[in-house]
């Protein structure tokens, strides 16, 4: 990489060349360039955002999830809005500044009540609120931002169009896109994100994903790899790879700067070390799991997903030793987005005013 590359300036054809490349040493280089750009845009914290599975039930059937509707033999569930609120309250025992609250795309929660829970978390736990709920109507992202949630989570999962269209009967591209629009224009945070490794998916296509996470310029990048989900249609396919995941989050880091990206479950699912790996070549957030541990194992949206019989405290030790271990810290501020367009936010963020 030339040195306009490595300030971020990649074209296509660079991107799928550090893509192909199986060369160590390049490799090797590419995660240097990533970890230091890491180090000077976002620090050496490391943000915990506690993550609460709040419903399994889901409308839609993407084909790679253990969640899509047709999964007739996945147990479902619904946390009641008491047991949600009660384990936000514990992210907040935990000292965590971020609840994130996410489901599968489950309209039985309506968006006045929704309202009504963002507003008391806000109010009475004074944390950060991320949504990762899917795709719903602009009045309704509007009315849940005027309610106080800050963030929302909707990865684009793939851009390429044919097999977006293939890995998801009901759901269209364009929409996904409108929404992440509608997001932004409302204010929120936004986040992206991708799989790696989908059946299908070439390295043109991961170029493009990353392309899109820059010209988006999101505030947050979810990657991680593909995992076939033995009730689904893909249940014969391959796990996407460790070193694909992990370059591409490099690279992610490398154009989109000042991103949050976070270590996600399923790189840490896929390879014992793959969390710390991630941390190291550009990652600087983990997803902590809180959600009940009677709850977790049916929130399964691919298997063999980690931290499934351990609960938050454990989860939590397990996270302080890692952070430790790879010689970085945990952040005490919300980890608000450090996009020239959220500055306000960055300012009470520093002085940890909620
Ligand atoms: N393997 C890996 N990740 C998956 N997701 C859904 N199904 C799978 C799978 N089989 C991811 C999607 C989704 C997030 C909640 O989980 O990226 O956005
Ligand atoms: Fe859950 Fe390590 S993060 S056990």
């Amino acid at each position: 990489m030339n040195p306009s590359e490595e300030e971020g300036t990649l074209s296509k054809r660079k991107i799928i060349e550090l893509l192909k490349t199986k060369n160590k040493e390049e490799v090797y280089r590419l995660y240097q360039i990533a970890d230091k750009t890491r180090k000077k845009y976002m620090g050496d914290e490391i943000h915990l955002r506690g993550i609460i599975e709040f419903s399994n039930y889901c409308r839609r059937d993407c084909l790679y999830c253990g969640l899509r509707r047709s999964n007739a033999r996945l147990h479902r569930y619904r946390m009641t809005f008491s047991e949600i609120f009660q384990t936000a309250l514990k992210t907040q025992t935990l000292n965590f500044k971020t609840v994130v609250l996410q489901s599968g795309e489950d309209p039985a929660y309506r968006v006045e009540d929704l309202c009504l829970l963002i507003k008391k978390i806000k109010k009475e736990l004074h944390l950060a609120i991320t949504l990762c709920i899917g795709e719903r109507p602009r009045q309704e992202y509007e009315v849940m931002k005027e309610a106080g949630a800050d963030r929302f989570l909707l990865k684009h999962e793939t851009s390429d169009y044919p097999l977006y269209k293939r890995l998801h009967p009901d759901l269209f591209y364009e929409d996904r896109l409108k929404c992440l629009s509608w997001l932004k224009e409302l204010g929120y945070q936004v986040g992206s994100g991708n799989m790696v490794g989908l059946p299908g998916q070439s390295v043109e296509s991961l170029a493009e994903d990353i392309l899109l996470f820059k010209k988006l310029d999101v505030d947050m990048v979810g990657i991680g790899p593909f995992i076939p989900h033995y009730d689904t249609p893909l249940r014969n396919t391959k796990t996407g790879s460790l070193d694909a995941v992990l370059k591409i989050i490099a690279i992610a880091r490398i154009v989109t700067k000042n991103a949050h990206i976070p270590a996600t479950t399923a790189v840490g699912t896929i390879d014992p070390l793959g969390r710390q790996k991630a941390l190291q070549c550009g990652a600087n957030v983990i997803m902590p799991n809180i959600t009940p541990q009677k709850y977790r194992r049916d929130y399964q949206i691919y298997p063999d997903k980690i931290c499934i019989f351990e609960d938050a405290e454990d989860c939590h030790s397990c996270i302080q030793g890692m952070v430790k271990s790879l010689g970085r810290t945990i952040a005490s501020s919300f980890g608000h987005s450090l996009k020239k367009r959220f500055k306000n936010l960055e300012e009470k963020d520093e002085k940890n005013i909620p």
